[in-house]
């Protein structure tokens, strides 16, 4: 079967499978965006969560069972102090004010990243939006906070040696699977689809061994003016696109 475009159909309208599984979202282009309006970054910040909040929204809607999202990256510390400490309040306020409503949604909340080190406050947080939300079986929204794939990685390996170091383990037995279950993501399907907002083509240290075969998208819009209807252009795109996973096309010939 083949599948037409036709970017005025809705994803809703579309069989289940067009709607990717698994969606990361790299938020980028706060600043940017504010300051295209004269305004100061923060303000970019604020109206990138009330993007945040649709997209989650439309994305249990549409049926995306994993819903990533690139919130703060490991290298993003080296911003300026007064940044950095708005985009904590922010987190906060979002935990405060979004988060039960977040869970009358059904939706179960996680994190990966580094957990060591986080100022216990900012733990509290995550440690509890994900007991409120631990038995929801609606969509799962991984909040990827003080994440960097290196990092992640790095921390997997040490595991994994001190599993061998202690003879629970042999060098052999290691395979892609022990290292997937050893990730942050052991949980979670590969992603199926990686957004990247504001222009920018690039990973910036994200599910690197994740991204294996994801579909990459790069849509020319700063994340606070990424909607609905973006959303929705994405997942138009992302059924036409042809996954081959290195084998042959599993689409019938036109
Ligand atoms: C993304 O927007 C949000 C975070 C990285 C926290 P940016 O703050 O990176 O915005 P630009 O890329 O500078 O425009
Ligand atoms: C990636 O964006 C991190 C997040 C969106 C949270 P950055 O703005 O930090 O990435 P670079 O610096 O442009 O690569
Ligand atoms: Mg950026």
């Amino acid at each position: 079967m083949t599948v037409t475009a036709d970017l005025n159909v809705s994803a809703r309208d579309k069989a289940p499978g067009d709607v990717p599984r698994h969606v990361a979202v790299i938020m980028d282009g706060n600043g940017r965006w504010a300051v295209q309006r004269g305004l100061p970054r923060t303000e970019g910040h604020r109206a990138g969560v009330a993007a945040l909040r649709r997209i989650v929204r439309h994305s249990a809607a549409r049926g995306v069972e994993f819903l990533t999202l690139f919130s703060f990256s490991s290298e993003n510390w080296s911003r300026p102090a007064a940044e950095v400490g708005f985009l904590m309040s922010l987190l906060h306020r979002f935990v405060r004010r979004d988060l039960a409503e977040v869970h009358r949604q059904g939706v179960r909340v996680t994190m990966i990243g580094e957990r060591e080190g986080l100022e216990p406050s900012i733990l509290g947080l995550i440690l509890e939006a994900e007991e409120l939300t631990r038995n929801n079986t609606g969509m799962t929204l991984v909040v990827a906070f003080n994440y960097g794939s290196r990092n992640e990685i790095l921390r997997a390996t040490r595991k994994l040696a001190v599993r061998v170091a202690a003879g629970e383990l042999s060098p052999g037995e290691i395979d892609e699977a022990t290292i997937s279950a050893n990730l942050d993501t052991a949980d979670l399907p590969d992603p199926d689809l990686i957004i990247r907002t504001s222009g920018e083509q690039r990973l910036s240290n994200f599910l690197l061994w994740q991204a294996a075969y994801a579909e990459f998208y790069f849509p020319d819009l700063h994340w606070p003016d990424f909607d609905e209807h973006a959303l929705d252009e994405a997942f138009a795109a992302y059924a036409e696109r042809d996954r081959r996973f290195g084998g042959l096309s599993a689409k019938v010939a036109r």
